[in-house]
Parts: C-alpha cells; sequence; structure tokens
C-alpha cells in the first residue's frame, strides 16, 4: 500500500512536470513568432520611410533653380503631382517628380485640378515640336515641359509600376470644342517587353479609339520609325509619323503630324477617331493620376 501510495504521489508530479514543460514550449514558441512579426513589421514600416524620406529630399535648392514656377517657395519633388498636391497645394505648373525606380528627378507639368493632380505625360498644343523620334528620344523623352512633350517611355513605366493609375486624354478642335477619354488603369511595361500597352475600361466624351476599334492598341508593344514592332507589313511609325503602340496603325494617333489644316491622305495626322475621325486636333494632353 505505501509503495502504491509512493507511487501515486509520484505519479501526479511527473505528470504536472510534464505539463509545465509542455507549457513553456509553448509559451517560447508563441514569443518567438511574436517577436518576429514585430520584428518584420517594424523594420519594413523602417524602411518604407527611409525610402519616401529619401524620394522628398533630393536637392531641392536645385530643384528650385530648375523651375519654372517664378515662386520663392520650397519645392520638393514627390513620385507624382499626387505628392506635389499634397506638399505643395493645388498650384498647377513645372514640378520635379521620382517615380520608384527612376535614378534621379525629372521636371513634369503637374495640372491640379477640381478632379485632383495629373501628371502630364504629354502635350501638344501649337506643333513647335516634332513627334517624328526615334527609339531612344521617345525611351529618354523629348521637347519643352512648358510647351509640347513626351515625358518619356521609361518614366511613363515607372509611373505606371509604382501604384495603379488611371489615363485621361484631352482633345481639342481648332472650332475650341473638347472632349475627354479616359481608361480606368493604364500600364506600360519597360523596354525590355517594348513597353507593351495595357488599358482598362474607358469612359468620357470623345469614345475609345485605342482598345474597341478596327485595329486596337491594348496588348501591343511601343514602335518607333527605328524599331518597328507593329503587326502591318509596312512599317505604322513611318507611315504615321509617330512613335506609339501601333497594330495594324491605330486609330487614335495622338503623337501624329499636328497640321493646321484638313489633309487629303489621313495617314499621320494627330487624330482620335471616335471624336473627330481623321480631321487633325488642335490640342492633346495625356495625363496620369493614381487611382485610390
Ligand atoms: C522587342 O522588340 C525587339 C525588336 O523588334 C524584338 O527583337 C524583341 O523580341 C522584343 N521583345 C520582346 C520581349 O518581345
Amino acid at each position: 500500500m505505501m509503495k502504491i501510495n509512493a507511487e501515486q504521489h509520484i505519479e501526479p508530479k511527473k505528470a504536472s512536470l510534464r505539463v509545465a514543460l509542455v507549457l513553456v514550449s509553448i509559451l517560447a514558441v508563441t514569443a518567438t513568432l511574436v517577436a518576429a512579426v514585430l520584428y518584420t513589421t517594424i523594420v519594413k514600416r523602417t524602411s518604407q520611410e527611409g525610402r519616401s524620406f529619401a524620394k522628398y529630399s533630393v536637392d531641392v535648392q536645385n530643384d528650385v533653380s530648375n523651375n519654372d514656377i517664378g515662386s520663392d517657395k520650397i519645392y520638393s519633388p514627390g513620385a507624382d503631382c499626387g505628392d506635389i498636391l499634397k506638399t505643395v497645394g493645388p498650384l498647377s505648373g513645372v514640378y520635379k517628380i521620382q517615380p520608384e525606380g527612376a535614378s534621379a528627378p525629372f521636371s513634369v507639368y503637374c495640372e491640379m485640378t477640381d478632379s485632383g493632380a495629373w501628371t502630364v505625360i504629354q502635350r501638344r498644343q501649337d506643333g513647335s515640336v516634332s513627334f517624328i523620334r526615334n527609339w531612344a528620344d521617345y525611351k529618354e523623352g523629348f521637347g519643352n515641359i512648358n510647351g509640347e512633350y513626351w515625358i518619356g517611355n521609361d518614366n511613363i513605366h515607372y509611373l505606371t509600376k509604382q501604384a495603379p493609375y488611371k489615363l485621361r486624354i484631352d482633345l481639342g478642335k481648332g472650332d475650341g470644342l473638347t472632349a475627354y477619354a479616359e481608361y480606368n488603369t493604364f500600364v506600360i511595361e519597360d523596354e525590355y517587353n517594348n513597353y507593351t500597352l495595357h488599358l482598362g475600361e474607358n469612359s468620357g466624351t470623345a469614345g475609345d479609339s485605342l482598345i474597341d476599334t478596327y485595329t486596337t492598341n491594348n496588348g501591343m508593344p511601343f514602335s518607333t520609325f527605328d524599331n518597328d514592332n507593329d503587326q502591318y507589313i509596312y512599317n505604322c511609325a513611318s507611315n504615321y509619323y509617330a512613335g506609339w503602340w501601333f497594330n495594324h496603325c491605330t486609330d487614335g494617333n495622338l503623337n501624329g503630324f499636328y497640321y493646321t489644316t484638313k489633309q487629303e491622305n489621313y495617314h499621320g495626322t494627330l487624330n482620335w477617331f471616335t471624336w473627330n475621325l481623321y480631321e487633325p486636333l488642335k490640342s492633346v494632353t495625356m495625363k496620369l493620376q493614381q487611382v485610390n
């Protein structure tokens, strides 16, 4: 009896020891997991803060002297014009931006409107800048940031890669009429993939001349006269006087030739078929805004 009693006395002790051991192990594992999660979160947040801080602290002096805003305010660059709106306010003008991936800040026109800040990637208004350019020019960008320009395919790629963006196209005719088209997403791939275009749904007053048309531009790589990636037996970029996401050419030739009078041969005219057929347009801007 004594022996049994002793054993009975020892058994619960062993059992509770085992339970304690298991509890301690569980606690240890939980503590490790919690520590790991906390560490990851903190490190991630800190490095993100570091990144955005770096984004805003790029050479403010240089930024001011290179701008044409004509103000004594200090302008810090952001990742797009939406950032500029937050840091500077609703004043349209030329600012420096540096999207994620871009090696340096670059100048761009920011249009601040009732519908938010727009980063202007292309503008035509007077024909002062030739858009008959080679691959390298379209890659880097060209023109005059206060006038007509193309911001550059690399820059458009960096912009549209860092967040979801929509595209707005504002069109103007010689008679003063205006219309617009929007695509609710807009992405262009990198140079290796020839800046292939991806457009979302269309809306607006000018119709859709890029997706649901005779010859869709959606999913097409970019072409220039010296880098023909279109689906046509001839060279669309040469025939249409533009760099663009040509397929069997295009119904919306926004980088086309800036004619001031109606042409017999429509090829190459700066046009948007669903609004103005092949009549030359007077003004175009292409601009981007983050989709929230
Ligand atoms: C990009 O275009 C070049 C020149 O036409 C072609 O050789 C290359 O295969 C294209 N790249 C891709 C990823 O399709």
